[in-house]
């Protein structure tokens, strides 16, 4: 099966990599994602939710594995199984075994949940990571350009611990960065929300949740957290206090776009996140060569590749792992799923498509559903009304009008007349229909699998199909046709006779036309 992925997303990647500087030596990276996320009211633990398509820790997880040069740890804990089981994926998709993925038994806050993370890293023995990078699992705007700063302004500051902070509008729910009041500034401490005085509430400078903490202090200071505060919880944001109080330097970035350290606790918070990653996706696709008539109302997901050229009309949905190649058209209220789709492909209005394949030139729409399992092969058409499940349309074949074609292998030219249905399903079983090379099906057209046409047969418009087609045999099974020649006169004018004169049948007669 050749699968013509599109060629431009590397292209992409190369630019975003321009500011990559790959994997960091001596730096370990903790996810913190064992959290339920009450505030979400929600029955999903709230790093599950998909933001653009993509569960939120996902975000965290991929930044980590792109710079971590030490193993990574995601710390999980409610709905821990499904967590796991996103994480997998993820990390299989990139073949990455440096995972590793720790519990949290109870959720006792943030400085308990890396603390369990202790054993991935051979803390104390020799080659342990020289420093740590700590990520919220629920931070999915943050960028990997901005954590590079992070970790550059750590080392040349040399600070013990660096902070991401943001200054943002409304500090409500945040964890507020207090800082001395010499001419210095510098950070002494973070308190929470729920534990800070009315002044301290007043500060608009927040916490992100990203830390940089050198390998040395991070585990020391975890043990000497106290859960003495209004959650009763062990706060990892306390190591900046202990850390001041050791006199050890504390550094701190503040991020220039405090969108990017929006921390997503509440459903509004998630719906924001969700614009902010939209945009960028679609500003993603537009420097890279792809052409949006009204890109707000076109729908990315942040997995989708597309190439370049490709024109995407209002409305267009792209879902899952759709990859789409150059010089296509998508017209509007097109929802693709899970698709790969060639070059020059032509998708027309209100198209539903699950993981399918739609191959170079092929046609598509108006109102085509693809289900699951469908190859439409190389300049092959689906037309209007037609709904398609497990079937393969081979090379240059067409079905173009109203209907349904499931459990099907179909050949190179073949005609599916208008109105042709597989009959696949007898009710607890399916079975499979074989139409070979160059068979015309014509219109209205049955077909009992399992059953196979041969090649080049043609098949009588009206034919229900029960047993295989020889090849270049022509296949009819209908009712012979009568004509009654005068027939329709005559109930005509019985239909107007006078009433109450008893009315008589009109005597059918065999025409001669009779076949
Ligand atoms: C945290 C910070 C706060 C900061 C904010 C930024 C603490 C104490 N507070 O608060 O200063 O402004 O993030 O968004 O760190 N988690 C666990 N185990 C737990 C508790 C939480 O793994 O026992 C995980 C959660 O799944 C989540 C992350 O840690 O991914 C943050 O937890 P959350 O409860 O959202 O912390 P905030 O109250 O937002
Ligand atoms: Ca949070």
């Amino acid at each position: 099966m050749s699968r013509s992925r599109t060629t431009e997303p590397a292209a992409v990647n190369k630019q975003a990599n321009s500011d990559r500087q790959g994997k960091i030596p001596g730096l370990a990276v903790v996810v913190m994602a064992a959290g339920q996320g009450a505030r979400m009211r929600s029955k999903q633990a709230k790093v599950l939710h998909p933001v653009a398509g993509q569960a939120m820790v996902l975000y965290s997880v991929g930044l980590a594995l792109r710079v971590a040069g030490e193993p990574v740890a995601v710390v999980v804990g409610h709905q821990a199984e499904r967590v796991r089981q996103a994480i997998d994926q993820l990390v299989s998709d990139k073949k990455s075994a440096r995972v590793s993925i720790v519990e949290q038994r109870k959720q006792l806050g943030t400085g308990h949940a890396v603390l369990q993370s202790r054993p991935v890293f051979g803390v104390g023995k020799r080659g342990a990571p020289s420093s740590y990078l700590i990520l919220n699992g629920d931070t999915p705007l943050l960028r990997e350009k901005t954590v590079r700063e992070l970790l550059r302004v750590h080392k040349t500051e040399r600070a013990i611990v660096t902070l991401l902070t943001a200054e943002m509008d409304d500090a409500s729910g945040y964890g507020r960065v207090v800082r001395a009041p010499s001419a210095e500034r510098s950070v002494v401490g973070i308190v929470e929300d729920r534990d800070a005085s009315a002044a301290e509430r007043a500060i608009h400078e927040i916490n992100v949740g990203t830390y940089v903490v050198d390998g040395e202090f991070l585990f020391s200071a975890l043990e000497n957290l106290d859960p003495s505060n209004a959650q009763g919880e062990y706060y990892l944001t306390d190591i900046v206090r202990l850390a001041e109080r050791a006199g050890r330097r504390i550094a701190a970035v503040v991020l220039d776009d405090p969108d990017e350290g929006l921390g997503v606790n509440t459903r509004r918070q998630l719906a924001e996140a969700e614009q902010v990653v939209r945009w960028q996706i679609r500003d993603r696709w537009l420097d890279a060569g792809v052409t949006m008539l009204d890109p707000a109302s076109v729908w990315i997901d942040a997995t989708v590749t597309i190439g370049k050229d490709t024109v995407l009309y209002p409305n267009v949905t792209l879902e899952g792992t759709t990859a789409i190649g150059e010089d296509c058209l998508v017209r509007s209220h097109t929802r693709l799923t899970d698709c790969t789709v060639g070059n020059g492909v032509e998708i027309l209005d209100h198209c539903v498509c699950t993981d399918s394949q739609i191959e170079d030139e092929a046609r598509l729409g108006p109102f085509a559903h693809l289900r699951p399992g469908v190859v439409v092969r190389k300049k092959a058409k689906v037309g209007n009304f037609v709904e398609m499940k497990n079937t393969d349309l081979g090379e240059g074949s067409q079905a173009n009008h109203l209907s349904y074609l499931g459990d099907a292998k179909i050949g190179k030219r073949v005609n599916i007349g208008a109105g042709t249905i597989t009959c696949n399903y007898d009710g607890s079983r399916k079975f499979q229909t074989v139409i070979r090379d160059g068979v015309f099906l014509g219109s209205n057209t049955q077909l009992v699998a399992p059953v196979t046409v041969g090649a080049g047969a043609v098949i009588a418009a009206g034919t229900t199909v029960t047993e295989d087609v020889p090849a270049h045999a022509l296949a009819i099974s209908r009712v012979v046709q009568v004509n009654r020649v005068g027939w329709a006169a005559r109930r005509r004018a019985l239909a107007t006779a006078v009433p109450g004169k008893a009315a008589k049948k009109p005597v059918a007669r065999q025409s001669k036309s009779r076949r």
